[in-house]
């Protein structure tokens, strides 16, 4: 991207770009990702099996009645964005404008959110599905509940399977934490590469749009998790690394 539009994405996250940086040396984790062998091939499937099974899993997640929550949202919000992306970023749990539009971070968080993306050329029309970890709007937008998570999950493993995204960006602690089964903070869950299930598709945590708007302070470190994974996706794609574990 060229560094005019870079800055006014970084503006618009509210990155100053005259506070002096210091250059970051490759991160250890992409070391340990630099050791790995291919893991098993994906089963082959039609693109059209794909999308049928596309499909079925959406009318499922729109009707589901797993949990409790489904009595109270207006509609379920599978998520958004081409099915050929690279990139998955996994959010929370739908808020108030997302239960209403039927799209995932469509609020004040997700403006936030579509502008750290584009910062590292992303955008959800092109090149990045966002999904979320409950598909359904929790009331009052409190956190998921873990049998309420428990419940959902599932949709989401399905979604990632159909998917095959390249990197995965969980955004927050409830989606890191679900994602990755550990109580372990946010913070120590950041600056390192995880791998997500069969696949062993690469993820990196970090900041939740909607913590980064109530703790702007925070955002450099957002912008440090957005380069590590950018640079990781870059080493991905250029085969410097290989990216699913065994
Ligand atoms: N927060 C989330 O985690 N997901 C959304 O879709 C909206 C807000």
């Amino acid at each position: 991207m060229a560094g005019g539009r870079r800055r006014e994405y970084l503006e618009a996250i509210g990155i100053d770009l005259w506070v002096p940086r210091t250059a970051r040396t490759a991160p250890a984790p992409l070391a340990e990702a630099a050791s790995v062998a291919p893991g098993e091939a994906a089963r082959e499937e039609s693109a059209a099996d794909v999308s049928a099974r596309w499909q079925a899993l959406r009318e499922e997640v729109l009707h589901c009645t797993r949990c409790p929550l489904h009595l109270t949202r207006t509609q379920g919000v599978f998520g958004v964005g081409p099915k050929r992306s690279d990139w998955l970023v996994i959010g929370e749990a739908p808020g108030a404008e997302e239960d209403r539009r039927g799209e995932p971070f469509v609020g004040a968080a997700g403006q936030l959110l579509d502008a750290m993306l584009r910062a590292i050329g992303l955008d959800r029309t092109r090149n990045v599905y966002i999904a979320n970890v409950l598909k359904s709007r929790p009331p009052g937008n409190r956190d998921p509940k873990p049998e309420e998570v428990a419940a959902c999950l599932p949709y989401l493993v399905r979604q990632i399977a159909l998917l095959q995204p390249k990197i995965m960006l969980a955004v927050g602690r409830i989606a890191a934490q679900s994602l990755l089964g550990t109580d372990t903070p946010l913070g120590r869950l950041r600056g390192r590469v995880h791998y997500f299930g069969e696949l062993n598709t690469p993820l990196v945590v970090t900041y939740h749009p909607a913590y980064l708007l109530r703790t702007p302070g925070e955002k450099r470190k957002a912008w440090e998790d957005l380069k590590f994974a950018r640079n990781l996706y870059q080493q991905l794609t250029q085969g410097t690394v290989n990216g699913h574990r065994p």
